[in-house]
């Protein structure tokens, strides 16, 4: 690859680091100012290529290159939002680096015989709603009644959002079913350490794991911190402490299963005053379905008995589920031999995290590329990914679109 292209991916994959809804830190989450202004930078970059560009009222972007009009497209791409002080290839570099293999194509004067799809979600990582993938399911017609009276930390209910946030304004619709694509590829860091430890730069992912996200409430008694002796208290934090540890305990003694509390509030909130409501996140998940449902149960009745010892109300509310993924037989030979001749390697990895694919999956085959990141870091400011690594995943799109057939 000529290396002003690559330079252009990495300045692209910078600047879009600096498109934050928070003065300090990276922040877009769904249809935020900085989320939609990140897709009218992506839709610029599509518009150069050539593309014909849209994006639909929930800020998802897509660009579409032409290739034989009969020929169903090859959709590549990744999501724009992004965690609360992120790091800045998670989500990006699947799309910059699904435009540099367009441009690395162009380049070398390859036409390729099917469109392609380039697309750049607006919700992955659900942290405005909890519910995750708004912008895949949006694509797939998939946002069902109970996600659109999800509420946001303001007390808007996703449809409210999007009818008040919403980009209306020249919004298309962007629509996919069984019989429109025969693949979604999409590359993405691999936010763990195994490619690090063995000294590979990138590798083809085999599935994607469940995960179940809750929002859990304990409720019980406000009163005053130095009268109320400790034997009389209905502390819902504490219970919630409890739950939190409950939860690691479970999940150190069933790997593969992992679970996580990310968020959690306290009402009143005072320092002087006991706390009577504790509402908290929790993230659970594991590669097999039934071991994940089994400790859903589990973990349950684990709060469930919390809340009686404790005198406690206890409530628990299910905002996203979704069963483990495999990726696609056929894509996958097809990115191995990419992945080969770019790297000489042949590993595949699972992926824990979530991607977009996941949803993509319910209408179309999909595939994946990881590519290294340093430490296995994700989720995290530092999150780096070396240049000469960017470059293989890029080269792997590349390979694999000269070798893909509709
Ligand atoms: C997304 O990054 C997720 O796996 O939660
Ligand atoms: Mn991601
Ligand atoms: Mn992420
Ligand atoms: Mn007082």
């Amino acid at each position: 690859m000529k290396q002003e292209i690559l330079q252009r991916a990495l300045e692209r994959i910078e600047l879009l680091a600096t498109v934050s809804d928070a003065p300090e830190g990276l922040v877009r989450t769904f249809l935020s100012p900085a989320n939609r202004e990140a897709a009218e930078l992506v839709m610029e970059w599509m518009e150069g290529l050539g593309m014909e560009v849209c994006h639909d009222v929930g800020g998802t972007v897509r660009g579409i290159l032409g290739g034989s009009a009969d020929a169903k497209p090859l959709l590549l791409g990744s999501h724009l939002d992004t965690v609360i002080d992120a790091g800045k290839y998670d989500g990006a570099l699947g799309v910059i680096g699904a435009l540099a293999a367009l441009e690395v194509l162009r380049d070398e004067n390859v036409v390729l015989p099917f469109p392609v799809h380039v697309l750049g979600f607006s919700d992955e990582e659900g942290v405005r709603f909890q519910s995750t993938y708004l912008g895949s399911r949006g694509v797939i017609g998939e946002l069902e009644s109970w996600q659109l009276e999800q509420r946001d930390m303001d007390g808007l209910s996703l449809s409210e959002v999007l009818e008040n946030e919403g980009w209306l304004d020249d919004a298309e619709t962007i629509f996919y079913d069984e019989s429109s694509s025969d693949g979604y590829v999409e590359l993405h860091i691999e936010q763990g350490r195994v490619l690090e430890d063995a000294d590979e730069a990138a590798c083809i992912v085999s599935g994607i794991c469940g995960q179940v996200r809750l929002r859990v409430v304990m409720a019980g008694q406000a009163d005053h911190a130095g009268t109320t002796p400790m034997d009389l208290r209905r502390d819902a934090l504490t219970g919630a402490a409890e739950c939190v540890l409950a939860l690691e305990t479970m999940a150190r003694e069933h790997s593969p299963l992992v679970g996580t509390v990310g968020q959690i509030q306290v009402h009143p909130g005072a320092s002087n005053a006991i706390p009577q409501v504790a509402e908290f996140t929790v993230d659970l998940r594991h590669p097999d379905d039934e071991a994940l449902e089994h400790h859903l149960g589990e973990l349950r009745n684990a709060f469930d008995a919390i809340a009686n010892r404790r005198d406690l109300d206890f409530g628990w509310e299910i905002v996203q589920q979704n069963g483990a993924v495999d990726c696609d037989p056929d894509l996958t030979k097809i990115l191995l031999a990419s992945l080969e001749s770019v790297t000489g390697a042949h590993g595949m990895l699972p992926s824990g995290a979530g991607h977009d694919g996941v949803i993509l999956s319910t209408v179309m085959p999909i595939g994946m590329i990881f590519v290294r990141c340093q430490g296995g870091l994700s989720h995290h400011p530092d999150e780096y990914a070396e240049p000469d690594d960017i470059a293989a995943g890029i080269d792997i799109l590349v390979e694999f679109l000269k070798r893909w057939k509709p």
